[in-house]
């Protein structure tokens, strides 16, 4: 260990710390004011532990132990762990979603890297935004990051039933609505469904994106599918804090780990795992910070040629915990064989192909063989038509085989308050057939782009046993959810796309074989309509809402601030 600065002038940090200058001294001195002395930090690199904890983050609770272990990780490899709290988007409390904030924490990540003496940092989340956010912000401000997950809850147990957050969640309640659940049963699930702390531990898009973060070479081989609590992922954070002080020295940044493979590596893997829908919208935001223009049109190719391998919920049968002990990602991404590029380099400092080798699928049933899939090709679909122009997407392994290529009548709600006021209203004349539309539900219209893609089922088909019906919106859905789902139809309603408008009783024609999603109105009807839309008044004018109705870009460019994407560098700051 060294503590002689001029060993690493190279560091960003250096700039603060080793000048013989006021500021120089200003720096170091309140440093000591904390109690740390020359040894603790001069010429040492400082690695910054961004943690996105807060007590109205559930599945974060665990972080105050494994900022802990993170800091024991960077001491022992000689660096000065510096703990920075950075913005907390639970996805349970946070309203009206937390997507209206992902960028929000991406900016705060991003200036917090830049303004500081950092020069790696460790991006600690989990919770759906807080993955694509941090790394979003980590590759515009590229200093050195690798990203610890959260690492999913224990799978819960109800009686003799496993339950799976989110997805149990949605379909208890179907039943209870439907007569079938008692008050007592009800809450002894309200009890038990989650079992601990970390995140849904379904494949939800928490894990989904945790997996496509390892996909993409931005975690330790293996920590995506490590259980929040066991033992395991303290070690993994004591592990990530030590990496973390290496990468400093190599001055390893995301410019150097990420590529269009990559890109493609995490999309491969994203319908591999049969992951969620959310997770296309994250992928384009990242690359297009990166500077890879990324186009739903990747996502339409290898979503035809990749099979779904992960048999996990709500695609499939177990839960995360069972994930874990199949082998984890790196059995599955092994098993993916040729699919993935393993050239990719990795924070490690090793290839993604190197990281995987020799890694073992425990239980077949869980993690399939590509000659036994759980289905043969991608777990989400990109689909066109006249009523989405730039595209929607829906996720077929978890969808109705029957409602794949269905046509029936619209039933439209023009806002998610209308659909609350009318969905069990006998006069909206919902049959099995009809087809559901809720729209001003997008990234302007909802606004932030809320998860209420998954249109409940009302109670009177519920209780003739309905329990799937085609749903179309321009918002997304949960990645626990469920369902004929046809989501981030773009461009939204709110923006005066097609969506916009439907009448009631329209035919709509969806072929999802065909990729193909048709409003059956001829073209100069539709013209008349267009003629007389309004767009709705703005819903904030000030404000951090109204710079997100300002500035985000549809579903299909990422839903990024667009002067966020890939420019010219931003200076780092003078210190004077
Ligand atoms: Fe945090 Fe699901 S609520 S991951
Ligand atoms: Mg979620």
């Amino acid at each position: 260990m060294t503590s002689d600065p001029s060993q690493n002038s190279e560091l960003p940090s250096s700039r603060w710390f080793d000048p013989d200058s006021l500021r120089g001294f200003g720096h170091r001195s309140r440093l000591k004011g904390m109690g740390y002395d020359d040894e603790d930090f001069r010429g040492k690199p400082v690695v910054a532990i961004l943690n996105t904890w807060s007590d109205l983050n559930t599945c974060h609770s665990h972080f105050p132990e494994r900022v802990k272990e993170v800091k024991r990780g960077i001491w022992q490899m000689g660096g000065f762990p510096v703990e920075i709290p950075v913005m907390s988007l639970g996805e349970m409390m946070m309203k009206p979603t937390t997507m209206l904030y992902r960028n929000l924490l991406a900016m705060e990540t991003e200036e917090v890297l830049r303004c500081h003496p950092i020069d790696a940092a460790v991006l600690m989340g989990g919770c759906d935004k807080t993955v694509p956010a941090m790394i979003m912000g980590a590759i515009s401000a590229n200093r050195p990051a690798i990203f610890l997950p959260a690492g999913p809850m224990l799978k819960a147990r109800w009686k003799d039933q496993t339950l799976g957050s989110g997805s149990d969640a949605w379909k208890y309640w179907d039943e209870r609505r439907a007569g079938n659940l008692c008050d007592e049963s009800w809450g002894e699930i309200e009890n038990c469904i989650a079992r601990s702390a970390g995140t849904c531990m379904t494949m939800g898009t928490a894990s989904t994106m945790a997996a496509i973060a390892e996909s993409m070479g931005m975690t330790l081989p293996g920590a995506s599918s490590v259980p929040a609590v066991i033992a395991e992922h303290s070690r993994l954070a004591v592990a990530t804090g030590r990496r973390a002080v290496e990468m400093a020295k190599e001055n390893l940044r995301p410019s150097d780990i990420l590529n269009g493979a990559s890109f493609d590596n995490a999309i491969v893997t994203s319908m591999a795992i049969g992951g969620s829908t959310n997770a296309i919208v994250h992928i384009i935001a990242m690359a297009r910070r990166a500077g890879i223009p990324l186009t739903l049109e990747r996502f339409d190719e290898l979503s035809r040629t990749t099979p779904v391998l992960a048999n996990v919920r709500p695609a499939g049968k177990f839960l995360m915990e069972d994930f874990f002990d199949a082998g984890g990602l790196r059995a599955l991404l092994s098993e993916l064989g040729s699919h993935i590029d393993r050239k990719c380099p990795t924070v490690n400092g090793a290839t993604i192909g190197e990281n995987i080798a020799g890694a073992e699928v425990i239980d077949p049933e869980i993690i399939r063989s590509v000659n036994n899939p759980v289905s043969q090709s991608g777990g989400t679909f990109v689909l066109q038509g006249n009523l989405a122009p730039s595209g929607c997407v829906v996720k077929p392994t978890a969808a109705s085989p029957r409602l794949l290529n269905h046509t029936g009548p619209a039933v439209v709600f023009d806002n998610y308050g209308d659909l609350k006021a009318k969905l069990n209203d006998p006069e909206a004349g919902i049959t099995a057939d009809s087809v559901l539309i809720l729209r001003n539900a997008g990234p302007q219209g909802g606004p932030g782009f809320p998860e209420w893609g998954m249109l409940p089922i009302p109670d009177h088909l519920l209780k003739q046993g309905v329990r799937d019906l085609v749903r179309i919106s321009d918002a997304r859905m949960s990645g626990t959810s469920y369902g004929t789902c046809i989501l981030h139809v773009a461009p939204e309603a709110a923006v005066g796309g097609p969506l916009a408008l439907v009448h009631t009783g329209d035919m709509i024609e969806l072929n999802v074989e065909k990729r193909s999603l048709q409003l059956l109105v001829d073209d100069d009807e539709l013209e008349k309509r267009r003629a007389a839309w309004k767009p709705a008044p703005a819903r904030y004018t000030r404000g951090y809402g109204a710079m997100f109705l300002k500035y985000v870009t549809q579903a299909d460019a990422g839903c990024d601030f667009d002067f966020l994407h890939h420019g010219a560098d931003t200076p780092d700051p003078d210190i004077y």
